[in-house]
């Protein structure tokens, strides 16, 4: 016997909701309107550069994740933990970035294709190279993160450093410093 209409519309409910396309409804590069008290010149330059400080944060956390898989040698086991406790407080930062983005009304990068196409932070190899080389790279990359919300001060006025800013400044900046000074050896690298 045919099934009426009605019980085909029910099964049709029970079907998992695939394939589905349509454009998206916000582009990146665009903000929308937030209630919280900052002009929208000033929110789209801090999403601007918290995207900036997004993709280099995520690089620097898959650094560490590389670094951790690839470390050989006798500090093998010291570095193969340091280096994924690491990259799990990086994993918490880019969390923090990437949210603070979206309440300032922006979108965040996401993608590696596009974190590859915008982070400043020179690529390493794909193969292994050693611990010295290693913890060299990961300075160097906590000194690029480091240094970028001194350049953003310069850009945005004093009157436009509103909370969200500042906070957003302080959320990456403390962390990372005290990353660099995990490599007590080469610790005057982070300067302030
Ligand atoms: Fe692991």
């Amino acid at each position: 016997m045919a099934k009426s209409t009605h019980e085909r519309t029910d099964v049709d409910r029970a079907r998992p909701i695939d394939h589905q396309q349509g454009r998206e409804f916000q582009a990146f590069g665009h903000l929308t309107h937030r209630p919280i008290a900052l002009s929208e010149s000033a929110a789209k330059q801090s999403v601007e550069n918290l995207n900036q400080i997004l993709a280099d944060t995520m690089t620097l956390r898959d650094l560490y994740k590389k670094h951790h898989w690839q470390t050989a040698g006798p500090s093998f086991h010291q570095l193969h933990l340091l280096f994924d406790k690491h990259y799990e407080e990086q994993n918490e930062l880019v969390d923090a970035i990437a949210e603070r983005i979206q309440m300032l009304g922006g979108v965040s990068l996401a993608m590696a294709p596009d974190v590859a196409e915008t982070t400043i932070i020179p690529r390493p190899p794909k193969g292994r190279e050693l611990p010295p080389v290693q913890i060299s790279r990961l300075l160097h990359a906590h000194e690029i993160v480091v240094r970028r919300p001194a350049r953003w001060r310069g850009l945005l006025p004093r009157s436009e450093m509103t909370e969200p800013t500042i906070s957003s400044c302080r959320t990456w900046c403390a962390p990372t410093r005290s990353r660099c000074g995990s490599f007590p050896s080469t610790s005057w690298t982070c300067r302030s």
